[in-house]
């Protein structure tokens, strides 16, 4: 088998805020052997041309200067991830930080960082992954814009391309989303993805907005309340950078019921509640001779604990499609992300339909195989050896209809199941690092 060979490097812009430190404790604490990739879904199945979760090389870019091992303590400290983890892996922070370089004014400059951070560590590819704050939507026709000038995000992007890296807009900013990068990633044969990661209430509304549509309930009005704190919930205090998340959060609306229902979304920080986030959405709907009738649903998340493993599951698929030779966006990649790029759907199920048969092709690719060839791509994972090996009951169910030569079974209730279903609802689910969790306020 051609795996993706070598080792990949993962450039985080932003990479001593919240998401990237729980991704970088995380990556460390699964190669140590000291917690399972419980949330990462590319653990769902047996995907051996996937680098590695423990292999991935971190460095990056941010503003601040706080060391990644004071950061990972003040995450402990809030409960974002287990106090205990930050202390053991102190020392790998360390080593982890020595490769975060304060952002160059200019994109020839950040490509020259990234080139030597592939360089000093031998790095074969390098995934440069955007999880920096999110930027206000711009005010001008970016395409007269020069390079220099660009929004931060879409610098990143330009970047990445020329350094012949692929790229992962995890937050709403503009990225990659200017016809000239799109161009440009082409040109240099690297794929990207994005837009702003999918953890919390758009990711609930993605499942229920099409039971209503499949249904033919007619849906009157969808207000969501989302209270926030931490730095992302600072970052979106500023009604600009408002503006861009809840776009990004009501568009799985319009998308898949076809209509926009009455209402808004709204961010509000609040202090007080760090990196947990509580969003209440009310749905009124109607029915058979115009009945009306409504629901509501409250999420409490702990958003870092979310997005992280989504940016290793990510990291790992950006650099399976580059040695595959795409290039360009990745709709594939649709049920990661809020706002998906190119045209995907928006429901979480066919997201995920179209998730597995990118997999299944990836793995053809990249084993040397053809659809045609018997090789199953897609096994289950769990052997049991290795702490991530507990996939949950639901989610085994969920990689079944895929797992087995014998046939594919329908991947739209296997994602039903995936998204129904809880750690604590499966056997075997609940892990002891879960349980340890120091001082967890969800
Ligand atoms: N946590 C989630 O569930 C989630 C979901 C979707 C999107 N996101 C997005 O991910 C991003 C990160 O979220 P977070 O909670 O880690 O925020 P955070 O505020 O904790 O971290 C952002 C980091 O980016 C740095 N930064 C700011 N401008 C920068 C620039 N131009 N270049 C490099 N670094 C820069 C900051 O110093 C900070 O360290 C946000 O844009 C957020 O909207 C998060």
């Amino acid at each position: 088998m051609s795996f993706v060979s070598g080792r990949t490097g993962v450039w985080l812009m932003g990479a001593r805020g919240s998401v990237a430190t729980t991704a970088i404790t995380g990556a460390l604490a699964i190669r140590a052997g000291l917690a399972a990739p419980d949330g990462c879904v590319t653990e769902l199945f047996d995907l051996p041309w996937l680098p590695p979760i423990g292999s991935l090389v971190f460095g990056g870019h941010d503003i601040s200067d706080l060391p990644l091992p004071k950061k990972a303590e003040a995450l402990g400290a809030a409960g974002v991830l287990p106090a205990r983890l930050a202390a053991a892996l102190a020392s790998d922070l360390a080593d982890v930080d020595a490769s975060i370089l304060p952002l160059p004014s200019s994109v020839d400059d950040i490509a020259r960082d990234i080139a030597a951070f592939r360089d000093r560590f031998s790095l074969d590819r390098v995934v440069v992954i955007n999880v920096a704050s999110t930027e206000p939507v711009p005010s001008q026709d970016l395409s007269l814009v020069a390079v220099d000038d660009l929004p931060s995000s879409s610098r990143a992007a330009h970047a990445a391309f020329t350094a012949g890296c692929a790229f992962v807009d995890f937050t709403p900013s503009t990225g990659a989303r200017l016809p000239a990068l799109d161009a440009l990633a082409r040109e240099h044969g690297v794929p990207y993805g994005g837009n702003d990661g999918k953890t919390g209430e758009t990711l609930v509304k993605s499942v229920l907005a099409p039971m209503f549509a499949m249904r033919h309930l007619r849906v009157r009005s969808w207000s969501g309340l989302n209270l926030l704190g931490g730095g992302d919930g600072a970052a979106l205090a500023d009604p600009a950078a408002n503006a861009a998340k809840t776009a990004s959060k009501q568009r799985v609306l319009a998308d898949t019921l076809g209509y926009e229902p009455q209402g808004t979304t709204r961010i509000d920080y609040v202090e007080t509640l760090g990196d947990f986030k509580a969003a209440w959405d009310l749905i009124s709907f109607t029915g058979f001779l115009g009945t009306s009738m409504r629901m509501e649903f409250t999420w409490h998340g702990c958003d870092s604990a979310l997005a992280a493993p989504l940016i290793l599951d990510l990291a790992r698929l950006l650099a399976a499609a580059h040695a595959a030779g795409r290039a360009g966006p990745l709709p594939e990649l649709a049920f990661f992300f809020k706002d998906p790029i190119g045209t995907a759907p928006s429901a979480l199920a066919d997201q995920w339909t179209l998730l597995l048969s990118f997999l299944e092709d990836l793995s053809h690719t990249l084993s040397g195989t053809t659809p045609a060839s018997p090789a199953p791509p897609l096994t289950r994972s769990g052997s049991g050896a290795d702490p991530g090996a507990h996939a949950s009951a639901a989610a085994r169910s969920a990689a079944s209809p895929v797992a087995s030569a014998e046939g594919r079974g329908d991947a739209r209730s296997s994602a039903a199941s995936v998204a129904g279903a809880t750690p604590a609802d499966a056997p075997g689910g609940d892990s002891a690092e879960t349980r340890d969790r120091d001082g967890g306020a969800a």
